[in-house]
């Protein structure tokens, strides 16, 4: 069995997950696999980390079942296993509507997607002699926060899709016990696209995604394995 571990980062093209594919990519340890929806971005992203590791890429709409079988296909021909697979796309937060529709668009994407995408790589997990699964939600999920009254920015959609993902991560954890180690972990405040002005995330205090995708990498690493009960930070957890 080929020792480099085989990693697939979805949404992998930009924010998080292109930091996080950097900060693996600079480990001869690991092959990193980008997921990008639009294949143009995902080439963009390829062209600048294939000179510092071993990279690839494969089109990825976590929303769409053809694409995501014909990912399945390419992972298995090119690699055989997968090792770890980071559930990291996602949408939103973006307005404070509760409407049905917005929701229901959420869940497509961060609900449904994740639920998807691991069902239909979990033949390649299992092939795997140390499988992970990694799953990246946000405080805005927490149960615990929105029931003490916090102070939580309006952003509902968001939060009831992140909630019903820390639900289906846990499942996960029971389901694949003993068999893949499933880890649920918030990757802080990063200025990025998600809400669709990176400049004001900054502002707000969004910090460079650099440091999550060093996060993420000692995750991948192993190195909070014991924690599959919590919702990890870097710094620790956030309840439920
Ligand atoms: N930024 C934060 O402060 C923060 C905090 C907590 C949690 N998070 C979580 O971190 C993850 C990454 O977010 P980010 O901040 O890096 O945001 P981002 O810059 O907007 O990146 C999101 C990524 O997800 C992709 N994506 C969206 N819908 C997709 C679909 N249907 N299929 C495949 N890919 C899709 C996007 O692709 P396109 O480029 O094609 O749109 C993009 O690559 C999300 O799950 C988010 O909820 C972020």
């Amino acid at each position: 069995m080929c020792a480099q571990k085989t990693v697939l980062i979805t949404g992998g093209n930009g924010g998080i997950g292109y930091a996080t594919a950097a900060a693996l990519a600079a480990s001869p340890a690991y092959h990193v696999i980008i997921g990008s929806r639009s294949l143009e971005k995902g080439k963009t992203a390829l062209a600048k980390l294939s000179s510092k590791g071993s990279v690839s890429l494969v089109q990825l709409d976590v929303t769409d079942a053809t694409s995501i079988a014909a990912a399945v296909a390419t992972v298995e021909k090119d690699r055989g296993r997968l090792d770890t697979l980071i559930n990291n796309a996602g949408v939103g937060p973006t307005s404070p509507s509760l409407s049905v529709e917005l929701l229901r668009n959420t869940f497509e994407t961060n609900v449904f997607g994740v639920a998807a995408v691991t069902d239909a790589f979990l033949p390649l997990l299992r092939k795997s002699l140390d499988p992970r699964l990694i799953h990246v939600t946000s405080p805005l999920g927490s149960s615990t926060l929105r029931a003490s009254g916090a102070p939580l920015p309006p952003f509902h959609t968001y939060e009831i899709s992140k909630a019903a993902l820390n639900m289906l991560a846990l499942i996960h954890r029971d389901l694949f016990k003993g068999e893949i180690k499933v880890i649920t972990l918030d990757p802080g405040f990063n200025a990025t696209n998600l809400g669709g002005d990176p400049e004001a995330m900054r502002r707000g205090g969004g910090g460079d995604p650099a440091k999550a995708g060093e996060f993420i990498k000692s995750v991948v690493e192993g190195k909070r394995d014991a924690d599959s009960n919590k919702m990890i930070n870097e710094g620790g957890s956030i309840p439920w």
